[in-house]
């Protein structure tokens, strides 16, 4: 006779539900209202106890940013745009998404995933949203997705020391929803002044919503994969542009992996001056 299921059998095969549905991210046991934690005042500052170590010194210091998780979305996607425009380097918008509070998405995120390669390569390859792997090492493209990323790379000689890698939205929406609109609008600043930073010779955008977003086609991925666009910076400066499959989508449809190659070789020629 089989024993009765014990509570911890019980408890695994929750478990094991919520993850088969998707439900990999605990939030808490109940729900908290972040917009109003968010406006709340700080807590008054207690006296500081003995430093553990030496405090490191800070990249650029973080600027006082005004508090928005409260904020309409409309308002905050016109802050967004303000201060993004404000960063004078790399590191400086980075420092500044860490403070930044007006996406809900960095409250359930672990990590900021904001960049990952050589900023001063000549390509930029912006994706959609970190997902779980991403999220946890806190870079763009680290999971299965960033593994073919890195096989198609190699195959034209490239890899993440002369490539600059990112994404249309630095944190993970949970269970890897896709973004809403809303969320794309307010962190869209932020990487439309990434680029602008970087300044590559060549953007190409992994997926339709990079593809969509970046650069204002309204036609599928399927239609626009392997064109070559105009990506306009805000200071005016034109940047080749390429929409291609996102390798998630190739690790689905590996037969369209014909159609990633063809786009990459085309990359290839391109950075030879032969297309
Ligand atoms: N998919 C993306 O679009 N970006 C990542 O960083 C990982 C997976």
């Amino acid at each position: 006779m089989q024993d009765a299921p014990s509570d911890r059998d019980a408890l695994q095969a929750l478990l094991d539900f919520h993850v088969e549905a998707g439900v990999d991210l605990a939030l808490d046991e109940t729900p908290h209202n972040r917009f109003a934690e968010a406006a709340a005042p700080p807590a008054p500052a207690r006296a500081p106890e003995q430093p553990r170590e030496a405090p490191r010194p800070a990249a650029p210091p973080p600027r006082a940013l005004p508090k928005m998780a409260a904020a309409a979305p409309e308002d905050v996607a016109t802050m967004a745009r303000e201060l993004a425009r404000d960063a004078q380097s790399l590191e400086e918008l980075e420092a500044l998404l860490r403070e930044f509070d007006g996406c809900a998405l960095k409250f359930s995120a672990k990590n900021l995933a904001f960049a990952d390669g050589n900023p001063k390569g000549r390509v930029m390859l912006v994706g959609e949203a970190p997902g779980a792997d991403e999220d946890r090492i806190g870079k763009p493209f680290m999971g299965r997705s960033g593994q073919l990323l890195d096989r198609m790379l190699a195959a034209i000689g490239l890899d993440r020391s002369n490539v600059y890698v990112a994404n249309i939205v630095p944190w993970r929406p949970p269970g890897n929803r896709t973004p809403t609109p809303q969320e794309i609008a307010i962190c869209k600043p932020f990487i439309a002044r990434q680029i602008e930073l970087a300044g590559p010779e060549i953007l190409l955008c992994l997926g339709g919503p990079a593809a969509q977003n970046l650069l204002n086609v309204k036609d599928g991925i399927l239609r626009t994969r392997g064109r070559w666009f105009t990506y306009k910076t805000e200071a005016g400066r034109e940047l080749r542009a390429m929409p291609t499959l996102h390798p998630a989508y190739l690790l689905r449809q590996p037969l369209q992996k014909r159609l990633g190659w063809r786009d990459f070789t085309s990359l290839r020629r391109a950075l030879d001056g032969r297309e």
